[in-house]
């Protein structure tokens, strides 16, 4: 019998979990059941999630950024449709396919400097490249990354990872070091050496939502290429839109050598990733015809990702949703800075565009601050973790913690996002931050249990992380 997706779907209506439990990652079923973001989702469309209630909730997570555009863009769907239906060869492999060529010198008209892309199918595989690429380019094996940087998971990228819990047990991995993130005297230290072939940053941290400091990028540059050195950004979360402008690196003015990009590139509909480059990298990689191949991945420029990236372009100028991102990341920071002194909790609140942190920390007032220790104690970004669980439940607003271990609630709304999303998110948040500065109310009870858990490691339910984190 051939396959039929909505057949399947009936047949095996309710079995996700189960099926999760009993054939893929069993901690993810138990994390989302724990936390109760066991939902069953419907049907998306844009800024919205639909459950099988009919419920309405409001996606500031985005996929982890894939879904950039939001859900289900009718131009993307049109395209992908028009591929499908083309019949066009594709993955003849040796061949030059226009499509690809097409999307590459899209691409590069985003980053004029810059002369070549590679194409291929993740974040972490477009990091890959950038770090095989400055390596080889350079004749340097050692690489410089910055603390907190999250940059994929796959070997190479974790080499460069600056979180221990993702690193642990791994090893050993590439030779690599740590930089305080922009700190240009640290950098200087490490450049000294002359073994460096890059640095690799991103100029908006994913993990804790950091921005680089004002002319650091620009800064560092010089003292890479000084040093012979070059400069990565990574924009595969920040790039394609997200802060305002196309890649992050531009607020800073900057030029750097390799340039990654993927996740909002894709439409959401199909992995689009990219690696773009200076035609002096790229031709010491790709030097003779016998190394065409040397670096390379079979599903790279298949069709369907070009059309999606080529749609996805298109979407983002003919819909003006770069310009989007700026004025509402602008109006959304604005919001939060007017409340943020009612609050003892939030700290600061940062970030570029649509890339949005909101820092907690221990409140002054007695009764918050006990809770707040009492929680920390157990771990640090529980308190985080439960507004991220409150803000689901009782707003319908699904958020992430910027990362494990830390009091940072990061918001990445689709570009497409207009005044009454950020309403409805203002009031949920509010309301909760109001409920959570509050004694003895049911917020914390949550909090009670989520700790209880996290407190009891032998149980097997036990979420080392509550809130969806860790990746995005
Ligand atoms: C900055 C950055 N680089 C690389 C990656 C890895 O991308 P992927 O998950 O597509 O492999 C991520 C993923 O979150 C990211 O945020």
């Amino acid at each position: 019998m051939p396959f039929e997706l909505r057949r399947a779907i009936r047949e095996r209506d309710g079995e996700g979990a189960e099926l999760w439990c009993r054939y893929l990652n069993p901690q993810m079923a138990r994390v989302v059941h724990t936390i109760g973001l066991d939902r069953r989702w419907a049907r998306a469309e844009g800024a919205y999630l639909f459950d099988d209630t009919g419920d309405r909730y409001l996606d500031f997570l985005t996929g982890f950024g894939a879904f950039g555009i939001g859900r289900g863009h009718p131009s993307v769907r049109r395209a992908l449709h028009e591929a499908l239906d083309s019949e066009l060869a594709d993955l003849v492999q040796m061949d030059t396919p226009l499509v690809a060529g097409l999307f590459a010198e899209a691409l590069l008209k985003r980053a004029p400097h810059l002369d070549r892309v590679y194409m291929c199918n993740s974040g972490s595989e477009a990091v890959e490249a950038a770090l095989k690429f400055a390596r080889y380019s350079t004749g340097r094996s050692r690489v410089l990354y910055c603390d907190h940087a999250f940059h994929g998971l796959t070997a190479g990228a974790l080499s460069v990872n600056g979180g221990r819990e993702f690193r642990k047990g791994f090893g050993p991995l590439l030779p690599g070091t740590e930089v305080p993130f922009g700190d240009l005297g640290a950098l200087q230290r490490e450049l000294s050496r002359g073994d460096v072939a890059a640095l690799i940053i991103e100029p908006v941290q994913g993990k804790g939502v950091r921005v680089v400091p004002d002319g650091f990028l620009v800064a560092a540059t010089q003292l890479l290429h000084r040093r012979g050195a070059l400069l990565i950004c990574d924009e595969v979360q920040a790039g394609a839109g997200r802060t305002g402008r196309f890649f992050s690196y531009e607020h800073d003015g900057a030029e750097p050598d390799l340039v990654t990009v993927a996740k909002t590139l894709s439409g959401g509909f199909v992995p689009v990733a990219a690696t773009l480059g200076t035609d002096r990298v790229f031709k010491k990689v790709y030097s003779s015809m016998d190394r065409v191949l040397v670096h390379d991945t079979t599903f790279g420029t298949n069709l369907m990702a070009m059309v999606a990236g080529l749609a996805t372009l298109a979407v983002l100028e003919e819909d003006g949703l770069i310009e989007n991102a700026a004025l509402r990341g602008e109006a959304i920071a604005a919001e939060l800075k007017s409340v943020a002194s009612r609050y003892e909790m939030v700290k600061e609140v940062r970030g570029r565009g649509l890339l949005v942190g909101i820092e907690l920390g221990r409140p002054r007032s007695r009764g918050p601050r006990a809770r707040w220790e009492l929680l920390t104690r157990v771990r640090r970004g529980l308190v985080t973790e439960m507004i991220v669980v409150d803000l689901f439940r009782k707003h319908r607003i699904l958020t992430q913690t910027a990362a494990d271990n830390m009091d940072v609630l990061k918001l990445l709304p689709p570009l497409i996002i207009s005044d009454s999303d950020i309403s409805w998110f203002m009031d949920g948040f509010c309301e909760v931050m109001d409920s959570i500065h509050a004694s003895s109310r049911p917020v914390w009870r949550f909090g009670w249990a989520l700790a209880s858990r996290a407190a009891t490691p032998s149980r097997p339910a036990t979420p080392k992380s509550a809130g969806p984190s860790p990746r995005g």
